[in-house]
């Protein structure tokens, strides 16, 4: 890909982190703008954060169309904001924020990119479906409010420290008509529960890169044939949390798929126009591999 033409006419999208040296976001969507052809850039900016609130201030006196916020940014960002959506507010994280008329409107579009994900990839609706949340931090949450709002019957919360498992359960709650629970952790985790589950979600760090060989602990011999699991993990491409899951018959993805459609969401809040989807996928396995 050559760079872009930039010229007065230039629309830039941001990305807010500290660091954002390895984030794949740059790649994906400069793709996208490439790939249909549209004058757009989109720029890391690494943000310690006592500049945040300059950073977002900077955002309004550049015009910049939109910005992405990552780690640390998603929760402190969202006082400096004019607006935010109510889903990313439950979330209690911004990872997307766009220009409208001068004001600063901030959403979450991970957990709608995991909503995405499921209809585009598994063929899954969570509408009066039973999921299971194994870790209640704040992939978990931004998910299990996605979910809520998305029509699941009942989101079932197991996570090592239970009282942020409880404060979940009440927060999903206001997002949707669900039932919550909190299940213990562990050796204690009912293989029943499991069994009748029709989506069991790992988003704890447990089996990320270095930690490959980590699993949390899981009754997979509850796990029944072709149940649909997913891990927030994309690297490895199979956690040990998947490799065993699959081993039972599970219908097995792991997070590339929501780190997809997350800028798929975020491409389409920005532009108006409906993403190239294959071009996002092609420019972040580029990156992963
Ligand atoms: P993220 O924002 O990526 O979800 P987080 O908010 O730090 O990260 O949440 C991490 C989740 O993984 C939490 O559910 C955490 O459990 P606690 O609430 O008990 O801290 C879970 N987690 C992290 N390390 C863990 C470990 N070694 N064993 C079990 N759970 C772990």
């Amino acid at each position: 890909m050559g760079l872009p033409e930039i010229n007065g006419k230039t629309k830039v999208c941001g990305l807010f982190g500290w660091p954002v040296e390895h984030s794949f976001s740059p790649a994906m969507h400069n793709a996208a703008y490439a790939g249909l052809g549209l004058n757009w850039v989109y720029v890391p900016y690494s943000v310690p954060p006592n500049c945040l609130r300059q950073a977002v201030e900077g955002m309004r006196a550049l015009g910049l169309a939109g910005a992405n916020v990552t780690v640390p940014h998603k929760q402190s960002i969202i006082p400096l904001l004019d607006k935010v959506d109510t889903a990313a507010r439950i979330m209690g994280a911004v990872n997307t924020v766009r220009l409208e008329q001068g004001k600063l409107v901030g959403y979450n579009t991970d957990g709608p990119g995991f909503i995405q994900f499921l209809a585009a990839e598994a063929n899954f609706s969570p509408q009066g479906k039973r999921v299971l949340l194994v870790g209640a931090g704040g992939a978990a949450r931004a998910v299990a409010v996605a979910l809520a709002g998305a029509g699941a019957a009942a989101i079932y919360i197991t996570n090592r420290t239970p009282e942020k498992a409880e404060q979940l359960a009440r927060d999903v709650a206001q997002a949707g008509q669900l039932t919550t629970r909190v299940l213990p952790w562990g050796r204690q985790l009912p293989g029943t529960v499991v069994a009748e589950v029709d989506l069991v979600i790992q988003t704890t760090p447990l089996g990320m890169g270095a930690r490959s060989d980590q699993v949390p602990e899981f009754p997979f011999t509850a796990l029944q044939p072709g149940q649909l699991v997913c891990d927030l993990i994309y690297n490895p491409n199979r956690t040990l949390f998947l490799q065993m899951a699959a081993a039972r018959g599970a219908t097995v993805f792991n997070g590339l798929g929501m780190l997809l459609y997350q800028g798929v969401l975020a491409f389409e809040l920005w532009t108006g126009l409906p993403a190239p989807v294959a071009i996002m996928r092609e420019a972040l396995l580029k990156q992963v591999s």
